[in-house]
């Protein structure tokens, strides 16, 4: 599914080197090696302020909370996503509300967001939190439009969308504050976990400054309840490192991926409706939309089928994620059921990731759409 080391291979030296530096500087916290990585990812992305913290749910958090999204809020996010999206919400003490996603990218639509907000529901609603699904962008139009006409936040769930872009921007610099992770998994990776808020206030950089630091502005003078959610030093080293190779690991990508749809409709596998019958529904970039492929996700009619198929093939795949959020058990208390979000539920039924990453040769895609042609004869 996703092989590491190729990547390792080519800058071992050079992350062994910025490690090295991290330890005999002995600064472990913060310090030289993150800013430099947050002033250097800050350029890259086009936005004011880049604050380094130590995971993507952490930065989830802090763009809510330095949004002074809390108490008596209620947040309209997606069930389709990693659990994070909606678990930072109520960790940030505010209630998430549900809408469903778009067949099409599986992000959040704006439509059934509008639709929400008109209901009993939406009552109370002062921030969306938009996530830009598999590396592509949720539809930036529609949600710049709806936080203007209804004066709501706009918060970028950017886990997965490193560089990804809509229209002239970057994903980081579309919303109030937007959050990156660096799961070793993601496009742009540390070496553990880490993450990373973005923004263009002062405002609510400064507001993540402190959070971040158990909400001292000045030590051991808490204003705020904040919490431990500081990135260390080693991964600021190693994040500037690749900083500097992601834009390239982003193009290959996009190859990696435009092969795919090539070799998909060569084999006359590939079907033009939204939803699977006998072939495959593949992923497509959208009008405005900048994809950075975190994942290549198809849609296909007997799904587990194909994956155990492909497994006994020893080829990986994924699916992200098998259980929409509104039926997690651990979040039985927002009071949703089967059937409230038919979208979602079709796509965690459907979705199959298959094997992405820079360094994917050819001849494994060739393998790999092989193998699912096979199986769908
Ligand atoms: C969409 C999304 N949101 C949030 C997160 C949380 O990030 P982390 O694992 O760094 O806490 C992830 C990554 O796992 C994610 O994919």
């Amino acid at each position: 599914m996703l092989d590491l080391k190729r990547q390792y291979q080519g800058l071992r030296h050079e992350l062994l080197d910025a490690v090295g530096q991290v330890i005999d500087s002995q600064q472990f916290i913060l310090g030289e090696e993150v800013a430099a990585f947050e002033r250097a990812a800050a350029g890259q992305l086009g936005v004011r302020h880049a604050l380094g913290c130590s995971s993507g749910t952490d930065a989830l958090w802090l763009a809510l909370a330095s949004c002074q999204v809390g108490p008596d809020a209620a947040v309209v996010t997606t069930p389709f996503s990693f659990f994070a999206s909606v678990s930072s919400i109520l960790r940030a003490g505010a209630k998430p509300v549900l809408a469903d996603i778009d067949p099409v990218t599986f992000n959040l639509s704006a439509a059934a967001v509008e639709q929400v907000l008109n209901s009993e529901r939406g009552v109370g609603a002062t921030a969306i939190l938009a996530v830009h699904l598999y590396g592509q962008c949720a539809d930036w139009t529609e949600f710049a439009r709806i936080g203007r006409e209804r004066d709501l936040r706009l918060i970028e769930d950017a886990a997965q969308a490193w560089g990804a872009g809509w229209e002239e921007k970057k994903a980081g610099g579309l919303g109030d504050a937007a959050a990156f992770s660096f799961y070793p998994t993601k496009n742009l990776s540390a070496a553990g976990d880490a993450g990373m808020v973005t923004t263009n206030s002062d405002a609510i950089a400064e507001r993540v400054r402190m959070l971040r630091q158990h909400g001292m502005r000045r030590r051991y003078y808490h204003d705020e309840l904040g919490w431990n959610a500081r990135m260390d030093g080693f991964q600021g080293a190693v994040l500037q490192v690749k900083l500097k190779y992601v834009g390239a690991w982003t193009e290959a990508r996009r190859q990696v991926a435009a092969r795919y749809d090539a070799l998909f409709r060569k084999a006359g596998l590939a079907e033009g409706g939204l939803y699977p019958e006998r072939g495959v529904v593949l992923p497509r970039e959208v009008k405005g939309a900048k994809h950075v492929w975190h994942q290549y996700v198809i849609r296909v009619a007997r799904r587990d089928a194909l994956r155990e198929y492909l497994t006994g093939q020893k080829i990986g795949s994924e699916i992200f994620y098998p259980i929409p959020l509104h039926l997690q058990e651990a979040l039985k208390m927002l009071g949703y059921r089967e059937g409230d979000f038919p979208e979602a539920e079709r796509a965690a039924r459907e979705v199959l990731a298959l094997p992405i990453f820079p360094e994917l040769r050819e001849d494994e895609q060739e393998t790999v759409v092989g193998a699912v042609a096979e199986f769908l004869s």
